[in-house]
């Protein structure tokens, strides 16, 4: 083959260059001959974006484009997966004639070149819905055309999950009847709800998987890990292809990390073979991410009493001395507009996560939430919140009174239902469905 091809994935901040940086070394170790690619945004600080150009052929700063739609996100559960939208930059990658698109919490087994092959928009079934493909991996045309075609239609239709899944599968919509060469096997983007949906498949297939997919919101970097033994501690058939990510992510990443990165990638940079804090560092990141998309724990961590003692606690604070340790919980800034394709009437003051669909009781503070009483969080200097450049919004949210109200049955239709088993409080099930292990 003599065109120029490239693996290309996307990375908004800190914490999903883990999975970027993870997902490179593991195409590296099958050779590919093909060059990777990972778009950024201005969220991810600069020591990061350093480690990126060691591993990457390419490392492009594109602007955030976000949904805003935060009720379809709603029936997702995933209220901070407008900003996947961002992916569809991907299009103007046309110094290459062919690309594969692998979403941060990928991974590759074996080396899948003969993907180049195929044409667009091919793709793997979804697992909640499977006459839709999942845009978690899927082989495209580099093209502005397509490009500018993908942001009018996001303008004028939007997508019907708030993400880029929703938004690709409404335009490339012949998809699931028209041309079965562009069904990828199931191989190539083996979703993780599949380890509790259909064992007997995944003893008899597990074994041709060629790239999984860590669907869901909990991450393989957030997962518990045995920083004494090196081991995942996870009992269920996850249990190793998530030790081969660790395994990856110990040998090349982490020895490249560095305190000044933003959220856990600081974070775990303080952490060492042997340490057993890493469960603190992920508690505090979910939680400030929590913060952030609006689910306050107003009856625990970010009970008034303790914001109130840590407001106490600073105000008390001798005024010669330096402010305390950079809030874990910094207001998000209004960055000045940059650029807006859509105008909206909602004012958006959180650049990177979707506005909270609940207001908070009290506003959110310059102050840390964290327990006065606890040990200090760790210092998190730039997180996911930096993002300088306003997000482009691209498409129109649904009326507010489509928002299902928080514990309230609504009407959500299967897919939704079916997207819900993938969020992380289910997959923190699977280690309990499941029994026998499987060879993979
Ligand atoms: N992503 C990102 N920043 C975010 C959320 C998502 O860069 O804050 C990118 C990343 O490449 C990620 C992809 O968008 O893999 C899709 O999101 P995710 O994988 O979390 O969705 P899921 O596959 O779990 O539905
Ligand atoms: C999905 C895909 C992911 C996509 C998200 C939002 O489940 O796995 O790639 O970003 O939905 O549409
Ligand atoms: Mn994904």
């Amino acid at each position: 083959m003599t065109e120029k091809c490239a693996w290309v994935t996307l990375a908004t901040n800190d914490s999903y260059c883990l999975g970027a940086l993870v997902l490179a070394h593991s195409l590296r170790k099958v050779a590919t001959k093909h060059n990777l690619v990972v778009l950024i945004t201005p969220g991810v600080t600069d020591v990061m974006k350093d480690r990126l150009q060691s591993v990457f052929s390419e490392v492009i700063t594109v602007d955030v484009l976000d949904s805003k739609d935060a009720a379809h996100l709603a029936l997702l559960s995933r209220p901070e997966l407008g900003i996947t939208f961002t992916k569809i930059h991907c299009w103007t990658l046309i110094q290459y004639q062919k690309c594969v698109f692998l979403d941060a919490d990928t991974l590759v087994f074996k080396n899948c070149d003969e993907l180049f092959e195929r044409e667009e928009l091919s793709a793997a079934p979804d697992v909640g819905w499977p006459d839709c493909f999942n845009s978690g991996v899927f082989v495209f045309q580099p093209s502005n055309e397509t490009f500018d075609a993908l942001v009018k239609f996001a303008q004028e239709k939007g997508s019907f999950d708030g993400g880029d899944q929703g938004l690709l599968n409404q335009f490339f919509s012949g998809w699931a009847r028209e041309d079965i060469k562009k069904h990828l096997p199931f191989a190539y983007n083996v979703c993780t709800t599949a380890f509790y949906s259909y064992l007997p498949a995944l003893k008899q297939y597990g074994s041709d998987m060629k790239i999984m997919h860590f669907i869901g919101n909990l991450k393989p970097w957030l997962q518990k890990f045995n920083w004494s033994s090196r081991s995942v501690a996870e009992e269920s058939h996850l249990q190793a292809p998530l030790q081969y990510w660790w395994d990856i992510f110990l040998d090349k990443v982490h020895p490249c990390l560095d305190s000044a990165m933003a959220g856990l990638a600081g974070s775990l940079s303080q952490l060492s073979i042997g340490s057993s804090e890493q469960g603190s560092a992920v508690e505090e990141h979910l939680r400030r991410q929590g913060w952030e998309a609006g689910n306050i724990d107003y009856m625990g961590a970010d009970a008034f009493s303790n914001i109130w003692a840590k407001i106490s606690q600073t105000l008390s604070s001798p005024p010669a001395q330096a402010p305390p340790s950079p809030p874990s919980t910094p207001a998000p800034s209004t960055p000045p507009v940059t650029q807006a394709v859509v105008p909206v009437a909602a004012p958006v003051e959180t650049p990177v996560v979707a506005p909270p669909v609940e207001t908070p009781v009290v506003a959110p503070p310059a102050v840390s939430a964290t327990p006065v009483a606890s040990t200090p969080p760790v210092e998190t200097p730039k997180e996911v919140v930096p993002s300088v450049v306003k997000p482009v919004v691209v498409s129109p949210s649904i009326p507010e009174e489509k928002v299902p109200k928080k514990d309230e049955p609504s009407a959500v239709p299967p897919k939704a239902a079916s997207q819900e088993a993938q969020t992380g409080a289910k997959d923190s099930k699977v280690s309990e469905d499941i029994g026998e292990e499987t060879q993979l």
